[in-house]
């Protein structure tokens, strides 16, 4: 007997694009390039290689289940510079946990915060959609019902989570927002970010903050949710939010795995206790790197030029396409084509560049699918690359 929910969760996205272009040629002649997969390109720091190194004998030893001290201090004194947080006021011991990508760590808080039941009725997790597939993952195999909430042109490409009728309001466990948001690029202002926190806290539900697009801006720094619950000297601030931040877009070092989770003590505690049954485990050599990446400020500000002149190129190239749109942050194209999956099958055929349908990233809801029409776009290659390809791409489209 295995696990039904499983079915229900069906392929993932990149399973699906694979099957979706199997069979099909790419374009004879030009070098492919995936452009489907968020992955950073650029350079991270060499000091990354020179820490591994010479902590090299750690590899020797267990790791702490919640990290080192000093990389939790390291990520909270991040926290603490980047939204202007009264230094010392969040607790390496209380506010944070560091874990291993931001991924396994949205997926392990399902499992910590969702009750077997709300109310006396199955529990609900509210998503937006189209979303990062790992919250719906979370969701089912945590035994709630996801509830896809439409995250659209009309609506900002932010959820509208007030909207949601009382049945379900009542019967929430848990909340993810993403912001800036993948895939949309869009970001939750202060008084979108204080009216859902307002939310979480009338109804009692968890509000999960992915923060981790949060350097990748155009203009404005996007807010963060815990700067946004801090108002006072109170720390009943944190009451039921939690944000999620990672080194990955941030220091281009996905394969590096740190990331953090920060905000409400109570329960950041139960998700420790849970971590300390099934959770990974950091290598100390990652460990120590990862601590001084979240120190340093230096490599950012470049990291953010570079994909703001990504985005300068796609403008010069498919500005002038009807369903272009600059996005916020992050660094996603979120491209309405009309139909998605026959779009990145003529992009892979003619152009020799995968891309990911939108409608991999969306659920059916009332109103359909909502990533139907758009198709998915990392800006992650070099300039000279990126430029070349989205010419290819301008051409086909
Ligand atoms: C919205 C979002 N959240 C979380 C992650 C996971 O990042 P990591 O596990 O590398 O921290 C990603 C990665 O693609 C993402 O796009």
């Amino acid at each position: 007997m295995l696990n039904p929910r499983l079915d229900i969760l069906g392929p993932g996205p990149f399973q699906r694009l694979a099957a979706l272009l199997d069979g099909v040629a790419p374009a004879a002649g030009l070098e492919p390039l995936n452009m489907a997969l968020g992955e950073p390109q650029r350079a991270y720091p060499d000091f990354v290689a020179e820490i591994i190194d010479a902590n090299r004998h750690l590899y020797g030893r267990y790791p702490p289940q919640k990290a080192s001290p000093e990389l939790r201090r390291a990520n909270l004194t991040w926290l603490e510079r980047r939204y202007g947080l009264a230094p010392g006021r969040l607790d390496p011991e209380r506010h944070v946990v560091p874990v291993h990508g931001t991924r396994e760590g949205l997926f392990m808080m399902a499992l910590t915060v969702v009750p077997p039941r709300v109310r006396g009725r199955k529990p609900a997790v509210l998503l937006p959609n189209p979303f990062y597939h790992c919250y719906a993952g979370a969701a089912i195999s945590a035994g709630a019902d996801p509830i896809f909430v439409p995250a659209v042109r009309e609506t900002g490409y932010l959820p509208d989570f007030h909207a949601l009728d009382e049945e379900t309001l009542a019967r929430t466990a848990l909340c993810y927002l993403c912001s800036p948001a993948n895939p949309q690029g869009a970001i939750a202002d202060r008084g979108y970010l204080e009216r859902l926190i307002g939310l979480a806290r009338e109804r009692d539900f968890v509000l999960l903050v992915d923060e981790c697009y949060a350097e990748i801006y155009d203009r404005e720094p996007p807010p963060g949710a815990l700067e946004v619950a801090l108002v006072g000297e109170d720390l009943d601030g944190l009451d039921n939010v939690v944000v999620f931040h990672s080194l990955s877009k941030r220091s281009s070092v996905p394969g590096l795995r740190s990331g953090f989770a920060a905000g409400d003590a109570t329960i950041l505690d139960r998700f420790f206790r849970l971590r300390t049954y099934g959770g990974p485990f950091m290598a100390l050599p990652a460990d120590a790197a990862a601590a001084a990446l979240w120190l340093d400020d230096e490599h950012v500000g470049p990291t953010r030029d570079y994909y703001r002149g990504l985005f300068d190129l796609a403008e010069k190239h498919l500005g002038g396409h009807p369903g272009f749109r600059r996005p916020a942050g992050g660094f996603f194209l979120w491209l309405e084509v009309g139909d998605s999956e026959a779009t990145a099958v003529a992009l892979w055929h003619h152009a020799a560049i995968r891309s990911l349908p939108g409608a991999y990233l969306g659920r059916v809801g009332p109103a359909g699918n909502p990533g139907l029409n758009y198709l998915r776009l990392a800006l992650v290659h070099p300039s000279e690359i990126t430029d070349e390809a989205l010419g290819r791409i301008a051409a086909v489209l």
